[in-house]
């Protein structure tokens, strides 16, 4: 059928009948897209990379009025729509636990000149389901490769004032609702001011000395040695001091992983934990949230409240895991917390001494 109408049909026999303006118009629609794309180029991400952060950057040219507006679709929904005011629109895009599919479509004259779509993976070692992406997916190590494209407008290599003093009295106390003295300095803000816009940001971050963490002289530029203590005990020297005094160390202290629990930068919870403490311990340990701990593990009864309840000796904070176990270390068995001796001077701790 497709063969027949091929032979039948010349080129000559579709042209003629078509008067010029529409022949013009052909040309226009033909050529206008293909035009409009040589202007719009994706820089950043590239398809199927792991992110282990909440963000992702993206970085769009859209030289010389290519665009009118930036959709940004994720997972199906549109997040973002941006009228660009730059050669360069560069922005980030949170991401879910696992596969993100997004997408950015460019208009220019109300038609899509433009679209692109990567998936991102973001992986997690809290979430077990998480932790190990498709083998599609690899990490992509932006600071390993060149990008002449971005230096037009930042600076790319760390200058010395990005390593501010690891004192903590250089600090000012407090740091909480997302400050950031010290940013307008800094060579990593304005590609990655969003980490720190969160409620809770940790001290190094909140001024911006990125490299008191991030070594920029390592084999794989801005890494982190590991375990993570060997970064976080340079500062936190009175707790290394206590914990490794300790008899007892909680299972993903004793390996070294504190960035498991806490964000190494910023989060929406207190103490930067990746969740509230009580989702957070029973993530790992899943019976414990059953609602028959401790009273009901032994005896068929209720168990003991262990959330939504004020905290009888942690005035201000609520009844957690962590008001009964530490969740670093301790001298007693089951991490108790306050130094309880035993399981009954624990009970002591809030129910007979008041
Ligand atoms: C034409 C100038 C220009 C070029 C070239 C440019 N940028 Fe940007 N970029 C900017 C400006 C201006 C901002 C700040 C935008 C703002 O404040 O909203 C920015 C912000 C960013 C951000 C932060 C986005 C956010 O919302 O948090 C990232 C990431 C970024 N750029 C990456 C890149 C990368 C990667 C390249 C190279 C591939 C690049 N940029 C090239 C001008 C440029
Ligand atoms: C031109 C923008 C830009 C500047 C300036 C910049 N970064 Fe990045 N950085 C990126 C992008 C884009 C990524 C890719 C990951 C992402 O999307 O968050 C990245 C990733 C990273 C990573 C993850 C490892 C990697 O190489 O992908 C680290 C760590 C990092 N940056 C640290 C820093 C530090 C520290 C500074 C300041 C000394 C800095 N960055 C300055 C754009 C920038
Ligand atoms: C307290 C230490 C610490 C400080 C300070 C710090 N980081 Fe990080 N950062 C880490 C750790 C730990 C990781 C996780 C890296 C890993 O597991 O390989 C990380 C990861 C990252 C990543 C993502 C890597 C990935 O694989 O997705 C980026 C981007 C990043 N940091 C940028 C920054 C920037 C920018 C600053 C300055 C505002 C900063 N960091 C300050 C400890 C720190
Ligand atoms: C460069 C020094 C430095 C390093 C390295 C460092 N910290 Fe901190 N950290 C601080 C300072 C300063 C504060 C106090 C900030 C404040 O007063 O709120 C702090 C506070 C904290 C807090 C308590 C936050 C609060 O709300 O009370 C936690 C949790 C924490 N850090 C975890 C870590 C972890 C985990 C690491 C390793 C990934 C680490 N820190 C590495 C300097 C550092
Ligand atoms: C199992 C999760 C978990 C791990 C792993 C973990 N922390 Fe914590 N951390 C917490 C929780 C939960 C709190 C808040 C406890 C509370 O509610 O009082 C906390 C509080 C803190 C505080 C502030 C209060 C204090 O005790 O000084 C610091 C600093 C801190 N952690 C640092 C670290 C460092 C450094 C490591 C690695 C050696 C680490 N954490 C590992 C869960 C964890
Ligand atoms: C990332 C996973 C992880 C998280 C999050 C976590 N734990 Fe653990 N926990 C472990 C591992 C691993 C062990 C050691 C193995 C064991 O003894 O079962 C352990 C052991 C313990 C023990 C000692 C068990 C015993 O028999 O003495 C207590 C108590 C405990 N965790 C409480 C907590 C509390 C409270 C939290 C929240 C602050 C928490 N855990 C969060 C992984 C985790
Ligand atoms: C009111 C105090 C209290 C609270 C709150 C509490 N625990 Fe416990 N926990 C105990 C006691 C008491 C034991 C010892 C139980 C026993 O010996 O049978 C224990 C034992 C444990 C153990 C080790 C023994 C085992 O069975 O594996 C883990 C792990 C643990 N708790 C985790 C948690 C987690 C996670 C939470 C929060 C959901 C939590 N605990 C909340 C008092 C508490
Ligand atoms: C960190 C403080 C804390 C510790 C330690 C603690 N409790 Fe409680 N306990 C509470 C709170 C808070 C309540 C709830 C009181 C309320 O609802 O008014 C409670 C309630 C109870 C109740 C009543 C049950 C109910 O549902 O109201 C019993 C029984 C009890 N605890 C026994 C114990 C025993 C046994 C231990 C030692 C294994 C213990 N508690 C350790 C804080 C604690």
């Amino acid at each position: 059928m497709l063969k027949r109408l091929q032979k039948n049909i010349r080129i000559a026999d579709v042209i003629f009948p078509l008067s010029l303006p529409v022949i013009v118009f052909l040309i226009v629609f033909l050529f206008a897209p293909a035009y409009a794309e040589g202007a719009v180029k994706l820089h950043y991400p590239p398809d199927k990379v792991i992110m282990e952060l909440e963000l992702v950057n993206f970085s769009l040219e859209v030289s010389g009025g290519s665009a009118d507006i930036i959709k940004v679709r994720k997972n199906g929904n549109e997040i973002q729509s941006i009228t660009p005011d730059e050669a360069f629109e560069c922005f980030a895009v949170p991401l879910n636990l696992g596969e993100n599919a997004i997408t950015v479509s460019v208009l220019k004259d109300g038609l899509e000149v433009f679209t692109s779509g990567v998936t991102v993976y973001r992986r997690s070692d809290l979430e077990s389901q998480y932790a190990k992406p498709p083998a599609a997916y690899r990490k992509d190590y932006f600071h390993m490769k060149d990008f002449p494209q971005c230096t037009a407008c930042h600076i790319l290599d760390a200058k010395d004032h990005d390593m501010k003093p690891v004192s903590f009295n250089s600090y000012g106390a407090g740091t909480a609702g997302g400050e950031t003295k010290g940013a307008a300095v800094s060579t990593c803000y304005s590609c990655h001011k969003k980490m720190a816009s969160y409620p809770y940001v940790h001290g190094p971050v909140a001024v911006w000395s990125c490299l008191s963490c991030h070594d920029r002289d390592s084999e794989r530029t801005y890494s982190v040695k590991k375990p993570d203590t060997e970064v976080c005990f340079r500062c936190h020297k009175e707790q290394k001091d206590d914990w490794e005094s300790k008899k007892y160390t909680h299972g993903p202290v004793t390996i070294g992983k504190c960035a498991i629990c806490h964000s190494p930068h910023a989060s929406q919870y207190p103490y930067n934990l990746y969740k509230p403490t009580w989702d957070l311990c029973v993530n790992c340990h899943a019976e414990k949230g059953s609602g028959k701990h401790v009273l009901g593990d032994s005896f068929s009864i209720e168990g003991h409240p262990t959330k939504d309840r004020p905290d009888p000796v942690r005035i201000g904070k609520e009844l957690s895991c962590a008001s009964c176990h530490s969740p670093h270390a301790s001298n007693y068995e089951h991490l108790w917390a306050f130094e309880a001796e035993s399981i009954f001077d624990l009970c002591k701790k809030c129910h007979f001494d008041k």
